[in-house]
């Protein structure tokens, strides 16, 4: 897949090597001695032996098995024993591209090496490392696809999350705004400054806009981002990075601008009542996947209010791709 995914925060990436698994490509992470990072396939091509097992040394990625040695790009530089010093010339093993932003470890399994500049979609580049407050790390059991949609769609707030995030019986006609490329959605929510749930009532004052953002660019990534009429911003962001077919692994993380809310005083206050949200979010998506397969269904009916689905179908399921469009839809939420 041409995207970026979170595989690991930073700090998870120090001197021993870190085995994860992204789209069923089991991969090794290190760093080396300079600090820069390597993704490798988790396979020394000598004797199969997970490379993740092994060191970092002085010239790279040392094999736990006989100690070949392997280069950030998967050249083996090294086979201890061979007089005079050589290599074997076809030991090579598949890297991917891999890069740091935001405290966060992002792999492209298309490309090699280490790359700084990658294609992030614009809504994360406003993300200062100032401004975070917490990584948060899960595996849910789950289609990517069907996480993003959950999480970016306003409509299962009321049952799933009924008193925390909103109420049925409070809800508000609002202006949504959706503006669709192929590869991107972005609806911006107007009309609802205030909110019926307890999230709100507790963390939150009058809001300008809430937005939810996705670009296929970060396939796995979405955003939600909260403007407030006293200046201050909030964005909620999930990237769900696919394991294999059913399990993706979460990070999430949460980002304040302009008002008083250090990291201890969140984890303390606010986490408890988010932990709890997305353990609800976690158990239906969970119980959509096992009943999808026990009916063996594919993708359900959709209504007009099902706004990210198109777009986020277009970039996982590969259905056709919707033009430009932006186009205003009321609802009530
Ligand atoms: S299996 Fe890796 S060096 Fe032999
Ligand atoms: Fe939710």
């Amino acid at each position: 897949m041409r995207s970026w995914f979170v595989v690991a925060r930073s700090r998870q990436v120090g001197d021993k090597p870190l085995a994860v698994t992204l789209l069923n490509r089991p991969l090794v992470i290190a760093r080396d001695r300079e600090g820069t990072l390597m993704a490798l396939d988790d396979c020394c091509p000598h004797r199969h032996v997970p490379l993740s097992l092994g060191r970092m040394t002085d010239d790279g990625l040392q094999c736990a098995y006989h100690g070949w040695t392997f280069r950030a790009d998967g050249r083996c530089v090294s086979v201890p024993g061979l007089v005079p010093p050589a290599c074997a010339p076809a030991a090579r093993v598949g890297s991917a591209s891999v890069m740091e932003n935001d405290g966060l470890v992002w792999v492209r399994l298309d490309g090699h090496g280490t790359t700084q500049n990658g294609t992030l979609p614009a809504f994360l580049h406003r993300l200062s490392p100032s401004s975070r407050r917490f990584v948060w790390q899960s595996t849910w059991r789950a289609r990517a696809v069907d996480a993003l949609e959950n999480f970016l769609d306003a409509q299962h707030t009321h049952f799933v999350h009924a008193g925390l995030v909103r109420s049925v019986q409070k809800r508000n006609i609002v202006e949504a705004t959706v503006s669709k490329t192929p590869g991107s959605i972005q609806v911006d929510y107007r009309g609802q400054p205030t909110q019926s749930g307890w999230l709100y009532r507790l963390f939150e004052s009058p809001r300008e806009i809430e937005r939810a953002h996705f670009c296929a660019s970060a396939a796995g990534t979405a955003q939600l981002e909260y403007r407030y009429q006293n200046g201050s911003a909030l964005y909620f962001t999930l990237h769900f990075s696919p394991i294999d077919e059913t399990r993706v692994r979460v990070h999430g993380t949460l980002h304040v601008e302009n008002r008083w809310a250090p990291a201890w005083a969140l984890r303390l206050i606010a986490w408890p009542f988010l932990r709890r949200v997305l353990a609800q979010d976690q158990a239906i998506v969970e119980a959509q996947q096992r009943n999808r397969e026990r009916f063996r269904r594919g993708e359900g009916i959709c209504s007009e209010l099902d706004l990210v689905k198109p777009v986020l179908d277009a970039t996982w399921l590969q259905s056709s791709s919707p033009c430009n469009v932006v186009s205003v839809v009321s609802m009530s939420i």
